[in-house]
């Protein structure tokens, strides 16, 4: 088998099959197949697309790239989240320490930023300290002593999707309904979890961009989670819009954090309630209106907030960072970009406010660019609020003032503006089971 023979064969539309899909992701794990040749194969595959079986046989092939985590020393019923990416979308942040500290365990290995989206690996790095690179081991003994762990993947956890993943990012084909499930798939597979709850986005600011498509999607990972014997649900969720009012990820995690002790926004708490609802409930908690009640009582209590504040501490990280957010990296600079019409915001085009926050230094336009934890920008409007001409909609902020005029041409035409009001959409717009 040689791999211009599968990269012509895919070219062409053809169906590959088991064997080629195992010799390609196989070769290219081992450094066998260059980056050029994955390149081009990963474009055939976006333009010509997967069938369901070749989709099954790319996360098989993707799963045992590497290590599997065993979680079966730990009592109970593991649970795991996923989201299928998004602008502001720092919900493990909050969702993970309500689920631990309703006493469910969480295993959760996380990614870094793709594309225009950001990364929970990232965000969490943004706390001084905070270490993501647990060993299998220490990401094990966390989960069964302390309820919770989130950590990168370790070292040899599907590390097929690992290299495909950094490729994906620079070469324009992340948006592809194979590669995604089996990206994400094959890890939650991988690490060990008996339940998986996803979160599929869709919008202006997601990798699906209609609900059809989003809830292709999630058909297709669930079918492949509970064909493998995890209970596997999906919330299809908006993200038409940022979710919160902050992106980058140190105002990603400040966010969090108010949202733990019973502030923030109302749409990034209503996400999470109910992505920590379904958690709780497939882990066997009850039926769902009573884990949403768990879940709201774990904030208001505050036992979520500690469980953060404890994860913080066993990885290495800051806890006075969390207690005082002050105390998270701040970037230098700030500018503001204005409102140049009077009216209601009517859509806000997340995937340029992700951009613009990638250029501000929250993102990467190279696989080894590096992350400035303290760039992003805080909306201080949404869609359907009033602005006025020269109010401000955000405020951006970044440690090379240069970058803030580049983010500023990317969020011209971000925003339509309505002279009549708008009703607010909503959020969660269907469940996959
Ligand atoms: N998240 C992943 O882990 N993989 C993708 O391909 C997209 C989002």
């Amino acid at each position: 088998m040689f791999a211009l023979d599968l990269i012509i064969k895919k070219r062409n539309g053809m169906k590959l099959t088991r064997e080629e899909i195992k010799y390609f992701v196989d070769g290219y794990t081992r450094g066998e197949i260059p980056d050029y040749q994955a390149s081009a194969f990963l474009m055939a595959v976006y333009f010509n697309g997967m069938d369901t079986d070749e989709t099954l046989w790319l996360t098989e092939a993707m799963l045992h790239s590497g290590d599997t985590v065993d979680l079966s020393c730990i009592p109970g019923i593991k649970v795991d989240k996923h989201s299928t990416g998004g602008v502001g979308d720092k919900t493990t942040l909050v969702v993970g320490p309500v689920v631990a500290s309703c006493g469910v365990p969480v295993a959760k290995m996380s990614g870094r930023g793709l594309g225009h989206t950001g990364g929970t690996i990232d965000k969490l790095e943004s706390i001084p300290g905070f270490r993501t690179n647990l060993s299998r081991d220490e990401f094990v003994r966390n989960v069964k002593e302390i309820g919770i762990a989130v950590a990168g993947q370790t070292e040899n956890l599907a590390p097929a999707d690992k290299k495909l993943y950094a490729l994906r990012n620079v070469t324009g084909t992340v948006e592809n309904i194979s590669l995604i499930a089996a990206s994400i798939m094959s890890k939650k597979l991988a690490s060990g979890s008996d339940a998986i709850v996803l979160d599929v986005k869709t919008g202006s600011g997601a990798f699906m961009k209609t609900f059809e498509e989003a809830e292709k999607l999630a058909r297709l990972m669930v079918d492949i989670g509970n064909g493998a014997g995890r209970r596997t649900v999906a919330l299809i969720t908006d993200m038409d819009r940022p979710l919160g009012n902050n992106i980058g990820n140190a105002l990603e995690v400040s966010e969090a954090v108010q949202v733990l002790k019973g502030q923030g926004p109302e749409d990034l708490r209503e996400v999470c309630i109910e992505l920590a609802a379904n958690m709780l409930h497939i882990a066997g908690k009850g039926n769902i209106d009573f884990c949403r009640s768990l879940a709201v009582e774990a904030i208001e209590k505050r036992t979520a907030l500690n469980k953060l504040i404890e994860m913080v501490i066993r990885q290495g990280g800051d806890p006075k960072a969390i207690e005082d957010t002050s105390k998270l990296p701040k970037a230098e600079y700030r500018a503001e970009w204005k409102s140049e019409k009077p009216g209601y915001i009517e859509k806000m085009n997340a995937e340029r406010l992700g951009y613009a926050s990638l250029i501000l230094g929250a993102g990467r336009k190279k696989k080894d660019d590096i992350i400035d934890p303290s760039a992003g920008m805080e909306l201080l409007k949404k869609p359907a609020d009033r602005v006025e001409p020269g109010e401000t909609i955000a405020i951006l902020h970044t440690s090379d003032q240069a970058r803030a005029a580049e983010a500023l041409d990317i969020l011209e035409n971000a925003v339509s503006i309505s002279s009549v009001p708008v009703q607010k959409r909503p959020l969660i717009l269907g469940k996959v089971q």
